[in-house]
């Protein structure tokens, strides 16, 4: 048996643990309703559409192997294994990414195998529909966004990832700039672009932008200056970004990911070396106990005069406070539905540092100067966690 195999099941005996414990919490405490859908879910429509394009034919779903062969005969389990295991992919990219991968697989997977599937596309994928910026991009046929829906419902408890901060670690001190901006050239570009401001190919079909590199504002930093450090840099290109479309990289070798650091760096040379910015021995603390009493703190805090929270993230944290449109209009950013979304960093000391330190211009951080509020901002990650649904 292969690792990968042992690997998914492990992750199917998990499923099935959680499913029952899941089911008892639905009964028991009245949780929400989204808890039922952290485990997978199927569906014969969409798993018709995706039988219908044909995507067997180089694709299994291990987790449905059952159902696809009861439904649509041996075949659909998978004729051969050209292209990878799709269990589990549900939630860790954007529809965008998707759409992306199947109109052109290299803009988002440098040197992919996998055939372009126009036939998915209206007219022959002439771009022909504007997307959220007004850029014109080729729109899906109906059938398409059916196979995409079952892509996202394919939905396994998150992969394993590197925690944030990742502690004191020094990054390799070989990192080149020249080996970094080759690999940027191979696995980048396609969504971050020739000039490194987010604007590659994949670009097109992405509702929030691959992030601007070229500007000194990243945003999944886990330190008090306002600039992603060395190490964020690293962490965020490991582990990608589940949910946003960023893949994690963790198969490049540490030389590599350091190079591309390096790289990154080079862009904002100025300003890289004005901040210094280094670990945060501050905001890296060992997390209290995520318990039933935190969590319950943290909603409290959570609607509270002084956290307002829902303003923006609403009463229940979908995402549908006051402040929505107007954070669309202004950073074309979309306010985070944190139940149904995966975390980008999903670690208890990730959450943390999101709240801690803020996202950016769209979400203000709310760890005051002397760390007096600590304890509230544990008490909103613990409750925060709690409502996402691949987290639990
Ligand atoms: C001729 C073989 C082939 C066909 C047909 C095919 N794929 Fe793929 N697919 C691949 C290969 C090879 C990869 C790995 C390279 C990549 O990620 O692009 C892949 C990767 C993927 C991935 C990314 C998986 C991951 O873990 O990142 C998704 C999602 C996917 N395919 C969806 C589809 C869908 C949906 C269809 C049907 C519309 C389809 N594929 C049809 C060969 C194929
Ligand atoms: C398939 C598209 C895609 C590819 C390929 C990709 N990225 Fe990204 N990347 C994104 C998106 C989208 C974001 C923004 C995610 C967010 O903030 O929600 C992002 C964000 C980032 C960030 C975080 C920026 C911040 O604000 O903190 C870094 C760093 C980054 N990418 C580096 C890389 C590097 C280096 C590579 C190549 C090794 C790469 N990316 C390849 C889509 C991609
Ligand atoms: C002004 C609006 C605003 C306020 C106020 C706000 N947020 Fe956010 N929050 C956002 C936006 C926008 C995002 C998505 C950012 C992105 O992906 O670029 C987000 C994302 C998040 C995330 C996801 C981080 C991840 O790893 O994916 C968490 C957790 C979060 N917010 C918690 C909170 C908590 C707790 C509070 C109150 C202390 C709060 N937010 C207040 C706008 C806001």
């Amino acid at each position: 048996m292969s690792v990968r195999h042992a690997t998914l099941l492990l992750a199917a005996a998990t499923l099935c643990v959680v499913a029952a414990i899941m089911g008892l919490l639905t009964r028991s405490t009245n949780a929400t309703p989204d808890s039922e859908e952290s485990v997978q879910r199927y569906d014969k429509h969409l798993a018709a559409a995706y039988v219908e394009a044909q995507c067997w034919q180089c694709h299994t779903v291990s987790t449905l192997e059952a159902d696809l062969v009861r439904d649509f005969g041996p075949q659909a389990a998978g004729a051969r294994a050209a292209g990878p295991d799709l269990a589990g992919i549900g939630g860790l990219y954007t529809d965008g990414w998707h759409a992306a991968h199947l109109f052109n697989p290299q803009s988002v997977v440098a040197g992919s195998q996998m055939p372009a599937q126009r036939q998915l596309f209206v007219l022959d994928g002439q771009a022909t529909t504007p997307n959220a910026r007004g850029e014109r991009r080729p729109a899906l046929k109906f059938s398409a966004q059916l196979v995409i829906e079952f892509m996202q419902s394919l939905t396994m408890p998150g992969r394993f990832r590197a925690p944030w901060p990742r502690g004191p670690k020094e990054l390799p001190q070989s990192g080149s700039v020249r080996e970094g901006r080759e690999l940027y050239q191979r696995h980048c570009i396609g969504c971050h672009g020739q000039a490194a401001d987010g604007r590659g190919e994949a670009a097109l079909f992405f509702t929030k932008l691959p992030a601007n590199l070229a500007s000194s504002k990243l945003i999944w930093r886990s330190v008090r200056v306002p600039l992603a450090s060395y190490d964020d840099i690293y962490t965020t290109i490991t582990n990608g970004l589940p949910g946003s479309g960023m893949p994690a990289f963790t198969w490049l070798s540490d030389g590599q990911r350091a190079s591309l650091v390096a790289y990154i760096a080079s862009l904002n040379r100025e300003v890289f070396d004005a901040y210094e910015p280094r670990f945060d021995q501050s905001v890296y603390e060992t997390p209290p106990v995520f318990d039933a009493a935190l969590v319950a703190r943290g909603q409290e805090l959570f609607s509270s005069e002084t956290y307002k929270c829902t303003s923006c993230h609403g009463a229940q944290g979908r995402g549908d406070g006051e402040q929505r449109a107007e954070l669309i209009r202004k950073h074309g950013v979309i306010v985070r539905d944190l139940g149904a979304e995966r975390l980008r960093r999903g670690d208890a000391q990730g959450v943390f540092a999101s709240i801690a330190l803020g996202l950016g211009e769209a979400m203000p951080g709310h760890l005051k100067d002397d760390d007096s509020n600590k304890q509230d901002i544990w008490a909103l990650a613990a409750y925060s966690r709690s409502l996402n649904r691949f987290e639990r």
